[in-house]
């Protein structure tokens, strides 16, 4: 494929508001960074140390798992795993109850730190009248782990979709992706706008707009990007005493802030799946390599990718469906004002009752929502059929002139990432040595210190939902009117 078979994109409109955005960079994202970056260590080593006090025995331990396609619930019987070459390397997994070439793709991306297994209410739901397909995205279960951060930057993220659509045979798709997935997907609708024909997106904002309202509030829910940023401690939060971890977040409902609200969201056994995805050698640092990637490229030591900022500026003219929790703990719904501007057919949902997990907290509404958006919004079959033309744009030649330009781009951010990369690393060993011999002297405070700083956090969460439930009104009737003029636009 000539890149305009796929991106279609030149001479789309640029979004007015997003003009000036960009990632920040320069000296003062660094200095920033720096100052938080130790609050950062100390609270997670403090973390940490409570856990191995606890249970110094089996904080270590990890129990092995057998997860066969025999382990999944009976009504995910007949889903299969399918690979997907994206780049020489790299093979994704995909998970589909096999190709219908007659009827629509539905691309589903799951985000952290989940895998394909996420979607499963929805696959359920949706595989009789569509071809569905969930991928394990890059590092996740199965799915290839290259190694090193810069392999986990937007480019590479958004060129893996398309690369398995392509590999699917489709010259159109409609992707349905959450948290990072969301992230990823409406990269790849600005990438890739001739590709995506419908955009479906849950908890997860357009990254530009969250940069460019990057309110105080959103900026204390993100503090775990920064745990996410230091070497080894953030891995060992997600994986030590078998995972813990996992169950704390699946199961936390009624305890845990950052858990899905609904008591019975998951199961023991799909605690059970979860872990054994995500404890896959390498698997937790790939995840984790995606908020490693965004920061140093918001810390100036990455640089983003012309194409990608290109694509986060560009309108989207492709229904865009926009799916929230309005008890997100992590990602504010004010990454949502002026959205219309950005995807003017947009439709927004915020669910009353819903956390983060949307899918987990509310998939019967999702399924209607998802339904009611797809049949309000119906693609053509026959387009996708008419595939000798663009599955050879799509397939092999595309691919590799996708990879051409994917490895010269590669070769250079590699190189900068490398010595950026060694840069932080040293920045954060630094910290992190620190943080250890204060640590050692003083454990208590330590707790004391993390506690408060845990407290600060929650204050300023607090003090900011008033202005934020004062803009969810808004939205609303925002949403609203958007929905009454929906038809007209029809
Ligand atoms: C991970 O991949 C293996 C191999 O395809 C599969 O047996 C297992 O069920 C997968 N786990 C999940 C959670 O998808
Ligand atoms: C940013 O979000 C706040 C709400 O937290 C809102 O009051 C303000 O208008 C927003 N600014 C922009 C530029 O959207």
């Amino acid at each position: 494929m000539s890149s305009t078979a796929c991106n279609g994109a030149a001479g789309a409109p640029e979004v007015a508001i997003l003009k000036g955005v960009r990632y920040p960079g320069g000296l003062r994202s660094l200095l920033i960074m720096a100052a938080l970056l130790p609050l950062a260590a100390l609270s997670l080593l403090a973390m940490l140390l409570r856990d191995l006090w606890r249970n110094p025995r089996s904080f270590l331990s990890s129990r092995p798992r057998r997860t066969e396609l025999a382990d999944l619930p009976p009504e995910l019987a007949g889903v299969q795993p399918v690979g997907f070459d994206t780049e020489p390397g790299v093979r994704l997994t995909g998970w589909t109850f096999g190709p219908r070439p007659s009827r629509p793709l539905l691309l589903f991306l799951h985000g952290f730190p989940e895998c394909w297994y996420s979607w499963r209410d929805q696959l359920t739901h949706l595989k009789d009248r569509y071809e569905v397909v969930a991928l394990d995205m890059r590092g996740y279960n199965k799915s290839s782990k290259p190694a090193g951060i810069a392999a986990y930057d937007l480019e590479r993220l958004t060129a893996d979709v398309a690369a398995v659509a392509a590999a699917l045979g489709r010259s159109r798709i409609t992707l349905v992706a959450h948290d990072w997935g969301g992230a990823i997907a409406w990269a790849v609708a600005g990438r890739y706008p001739g590709l995506v024909e419908r955009l479906a997106v849950l908890a997860a904002p357009q990254w530009f707009m969250y940069l460019r309202n990057l309110t105080l509030e959103q900026a204390a829910r993100s503090y775990y990007f920064l745990w996410f940023l230091l070497p080894v401690l953030p891995e060992l939060l997600l994986l030590h005493t078998d995972a813990h971890f996992m169950e704390a977040l699946w199961l936390g409902a009624g305890k845990n802030e950052f858990s899905p609200r609904r008591r019975g969201a998951c199961t023991p056994q799909d605690v059970e799946i979860y872990k054994a995805a995500l404890q896959e050698p390498g698997s937790v640092t790939a995840a984790l390599n995606y908020y490693r990637a965004t920061l140093l490229t918001e810390a100036g030591l990455m640089k983003p990718h012309p194409e990608v900022v290109a694509a986060l500026r560009r309108q989207l003219d492709m229904p865009v469906l926009v799916v929230w929790g309005k008890h997100d703990h992590a990602l504010c719904l004010t990454n949502n004002i002026d959205i219309d501007q950005v995807a003017p057919r947009v439709r927004l949902h915020v669910l009353p009752e819903a956390s983060h997990w949307v899918q987990a907290d509310a998939p019967e509404r999702l399924n209607a929502i998802l339904d009611q958006w797809l049949a309000d919004n119906p693609v053509s079959p026959t387009e996708h059929l008419d595939t000798a033309a663009a599955a050879a744009a799509a397939g092999n030649g595309g691919g590799s002139g996708l990879q051409q330009r994917g490895a010269a781009a590669a070769a250079a951010v590699t190189a900068a990432a490398g010595s950026a990369g060694k840069a932080a690393a040293a920045v954060a060993a630094g910290v992190t040595s620190q943080a250890v011999t204060v640590a050692e002297a003083a454990q208590e405070k330590v707790v004391e210190v993390a506690e408060a700083a845990q407290e600060k956090v929650a204050e300023l969460a607090a003090a900011a939902q008033a202005a934020v439930e004062a803009a969810e009104e808004g939205l609303r009737s925002r949403a609203k009117k958007q929905q009454q003029t929906q038809p007209a636009s029809e």
